[in-house]
């Protein structure tokens, strides 16, 4: 995977992602809340922690497939929910859909979504929906029953935006020169022209119960920071539960999701699985994110950088991030994913997460 600096292709990404987006793209992908703090740590943050490695054992067969909710991914890791992926290239979520379904990895589709669920589903991916509930829940139902009928396995319940975080951007804004077809063309017409279709400020776990009720899907949430936060929402029927700092884009100097993980890993237990995202570029990080107590890593930015190159562009970052995390968990004397659950030198006292 090297290239002719020397640096892996998956590591030099970003850098050539970049020549090829106009200025308004480039600052809404890359952009953090704030100072930019928590986003400008996250990446640091995986390589903070250090592992102990098992050797004298047969790693001549490696199985990186994890069951997610039930259902075989043949990678531990999906990508991420993010808009505007037609902005990036033409083909959008569908050429996200196409690789992934290739690689077998679960693709979380965004509720901005600028491709419609049905030809989304019509890849063969294994996808959940991402939403955000307004103020009036009744107004999200037509979406989540297109989201149903499309064959979602599962619902994200997105919970660390009550309101979108303040950013500046040096040009204009890419809301303003979105083509509306790129965004949004799950919903119907005028919705957020309707009262009580803003964001709501009043989420609570109850939210998560009633999504399940509605949907009768898995709910995973997404955003949670904290083991007690983490308990309330297993406590209220959560499947999952997804550390995030939504790529540092909401409450700056939150701390960073390596650093979050652990905790909530412990405080969930084997009651639901865990995710994260944040900073994760490489396949070292996806096995010390497994080690620290992830069922599953997802990744944002670096599959938009990827897709600018359309579906071969995301189909090669699956295959380099499989390449590397192979490597990584020969190197670390693991055989699956599982394996992992031992590696982590500081939580070396407590022993193994109870998964
Ligand atoms: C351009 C962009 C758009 C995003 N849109 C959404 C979204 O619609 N819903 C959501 O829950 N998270 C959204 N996110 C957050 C990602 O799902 C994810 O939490 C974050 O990107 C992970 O960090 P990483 O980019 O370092 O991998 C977005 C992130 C980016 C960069």
């Amino acid at each position: 995977m090297g290239d002719a600096r020397g640096g892996s292709w998956l590591s030099g990404l970003g850098a050539r992602a970049a020549g090829s987006m106009a200025l308004p793209l480039r600052e809404y992908v890359e952009h953090g809340a704030g100072a930019g703090v928590t986003a400008g740590e996250a990446a640091a943050g995986w390589g903070r922690l250090r592992l102990r490695p098992h050797v004298l054992r047969d790693v001549t067969s490696v199985d990186p497939t994890v069951e997610l909710l039930g259902c075989s991914s043949r990678v531990p890791w999906g990508v991420a929910p993010t808009s505007l992926q037609r902005a990036v290239h033409p083909d959008g979520e569908l050429a996200t859909a196409r690789a992934s379904a290739a690689a077998g990895a679960v693709m979380v589709v965004s509720s901005n979504a600028g491709s419609t669920f049905d030809d989304i589903a019509a890849t063969g991916v294994t996808w959940w929906l991402q939403v955000y509930l307004p103020s009036d829940r009744t107004l999200a139902g037509p979406l989540l029953d297109r989201a149903v009928a499309a064959g979602a396995t599962a619902v994200v319940l997105t919970v660390d935006t009550p309101v979108v975080a303040t950013w500046h951007p040096s040009e204009a804004l890419i809301w303003d020169l979105a083509d509306p077809a790129w965004t949004r063309v799950n919903f119907d017409p005028g919705y957020d022209d309707q009262p009580g279709s803003e964001k709501a400020l009043d989420l609570g776990p109850h939210d998560i119960d009633w999504l399940r009720e509605r949907t009768g899907l898995p709910v995973v949430v997404k955003g949670v920071l904290r083991g007690d936060d983490a308990r309330r929402c297993v406590q209220a029927g959560a499947a999952g539960v997804w550390v995030s700092t939504h790529g540092g884009r909401q409450l700056d100097r939150s701390l960073s999701t390596a650093a979050a993980l652990p905790e909530v890993r412990r405080a969930v237990g084997a009651d639901a699985e865990v995710y994260v995202d944040g900073g994760v570029r490489s396949g070292l990080d996806v096995v010390t994110a497994l080690a620290a107590g992830a069922d599953a890593v997802f990744v944002g930015r670096p599959v938009l950088h990827a897709l600018v190159e359309g579906e071969a562009g995301v189909a090669r970052w699956h295959a380099a991030l499989l390449t590397e995390t192979v490597e990584a968990l020969r190197l670390a004397g693991c055989r699956t994913p599982a394996d992992t659950r031992d590696l982590l030198a500081d939580d070396a006292d407590e022993g193994p997460y109870p998964v």
